[in-house]
C-alpha cells in the first residue's frame, strides 16, 4: 500500500490531519503530503518537536484541539507519520477523538515498523511513569517503507535492530540466521516484514495481552530498569538487548549475535557497580505481581518460556 491509496480506506472522509515530528516533517512531510493529496483528498499537517517528551497529555489537548479547529468529523482519519513517539502519540489523539477515529500508521523509524506501529497500544507518558495513559486502538493500515531508513541515524536502527533480534529469538530460528549478518537492501526488507508478519500473529491471538503476548518482553523487564536507573542515558534498544543477554546465558549464541551487532554490556555501560539499583527498580516494575516478576526465559533459539521469578531471587540473575 501507497500514501495515495490511504484516502480510499476512508471513503466517507473529506479531510486527513497528517501528524509527523519536526525530524521527519524536515526530511519527508512535504513527499508524503503530497503523495496522499494526489488521491484529492485535503490533507492538514500537525508537526510536533522530535522526541520523548513530545508523548504528553499537553501534546494530546493540542492535537485534538487541532482536529476540532480543522472541524474534523467522526469520518475524517489521522495518518502518523513517524517514530514510536508520533504513532502512540496521534494513534491515542484519534482513540479519544469523538470517542475513536479511524488511522494509519506509516512508521518511519526501524522500531516503529516492527513493533510500535503493530498491535494497537497507543499512549502519553505522565510525570508518574511511561505509557500510563493510553488505549487500544488498531490502525486501519500499516504502511511500511524501508526507504525511511536511509536517514535513519544509526543508534535509531540499533534500537529497531534489538527488536529485531528479539523476534527472531522468541519464534523464528531461520530469521535468526538471516540476520547473522546485518541486513541490508531487500534482505532488509525482508526480514522487517517477517518481523512484522510475527509481531501481528502474535498480538491477533492475544490482543490484550494476558498470555502470549507476555513474550514480547522478553528482555524488557531487566531491559526497562537498566534504561530507569541509567536516567535513560542507555538508550531503548541497547537496555532490551542487555537485559536478553542476561536471561539467555543458557543460549550462547544469542550473546554472540548481540556481540556482532555491537550491543555492550552492563560492564561496558559503567553499571556493574548499580545491579541492586537495577534490582530495586525491577521490585517496582508494574508489571509484577504479588511477590515475583515474570522474565522471559530462551531455551534455544525459538523456544522460549515464562517463568515467575520470586523478587529475592532475581539478584542470581545479574
Ligand atoms: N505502542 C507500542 O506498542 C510501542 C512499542 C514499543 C515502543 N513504543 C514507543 O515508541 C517510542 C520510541 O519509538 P522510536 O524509537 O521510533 O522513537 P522516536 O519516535 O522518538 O524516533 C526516534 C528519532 O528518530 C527520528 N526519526 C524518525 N524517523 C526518522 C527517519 N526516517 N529519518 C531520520 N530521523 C527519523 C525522530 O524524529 C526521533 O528523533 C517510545 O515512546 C516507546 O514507548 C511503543
Amino acid at each position: 500500500m501507497t500514501p495515495s491509496e490511504i484516502s480510499g480506506l476512508f471513503p466517507k472522509a473529506s479531510k486527513l490531519a497528517l501528524v509527523t515530528d519536526s525530524n521527519v516533517d524536515r526530511l519527508h512531510g512535504d513527499r508524503v503530503a503530497r503523495e496522499i493529496e494526489s488521491s484529492g483528498i485535503r490533507t492538514d499537517r500537525i508537526v510536533i518537536p522530535a522526541g520523548e517528551a513530545s508523548k504528553s497529555l499537553e501534546n494530546h489537548a493540542r492535537l485534538v484541539s487541532s482536529f476540532a479547529a480543522l472541524e474534523m468529523t467522526r469520518s475524517d482519519a489521522v495518518v502518523a507519520l513517524g517514530g514510536g513517539v508520533v504513532g502512540d502519540l496521534a494513534g491515542f489523539a484519534a482513540s479519544t477523538y469523538m470517542r475513536g477515529i479511524g488511522f494509519v500508521q506509516i512508521p518511519t523509524t526501524l522500531l516503529a515498523m516492527v513493533d510500535s506501529s503493530i498491535g494497537g497500544k497507543t499512549g502519553v507518558d505522565i510525570p508518574e511513569g511511561k505509557n500510563l495513559v493510553g488505549a487500544f486502538h488498531l490502525p486501519a493500515a500499516i504502511i511500511r517503507d524501508c526507504g525511511f531508513l536511509e536517514t535513519l541515524p544509526e543508534k535509531e536502527l540499533m534500537n529497531g535492530y534489538a527488536e529485531m533480534i528479539k523476534t527472531a529469538v522468541l519464534f523464528d530460528p531461520e530469521l535468526f540466521e538471516a540476520m547473522k549478518c546485518r541486513p541490508a537492501g531487500s534482505t532488509l526488507a525482508a526480514a522487517v516484514e517477517r518481523c512484522a508478519e510475527l509481531k501481528s500473529q502474535v498480538v491477533a491471538d492475544d490482543f490484550r495481552e494476558s498470555g502470549r503476548r507476555m513474550l514480547l518482553n522478553l528482555g524488557h523487564t531487566f531491559g526497562h530498569a537498566i534504561e530507569k536507573v541509567s536516567e535513560f542515558a542507555v538508550p531503548h534498544g541497547e537496555a532490551v538487548a542487555m537485559g536478553m543477554r542476561i536471561v539467555s546465558k543458557d543460549v550462547p549464541e544469542i550473546g554472540a549475535m548481540l556481540d556482532a551487532y555491537g550491543f555492550g554490556t552492563l560492564e561496558s555501560a559503567g553499571l556493574s557497580g548499580r545491579k541492586s539499583e537495577i534490582l530495586e527498580s525491577m521490585a517496582h516494575d508494574k508489571k509484577r505481581s504479588g511477590d515475583s516478576v515474570t522474565l522471559i526465559v530462551p531455551r534455544a533459539v525459538g523456544d522460549c518460556r515464562m517463568m515467575s521469578v520470586p523478587i529475592s531471587e532475581l539478584g542470581e540473575w545479574l
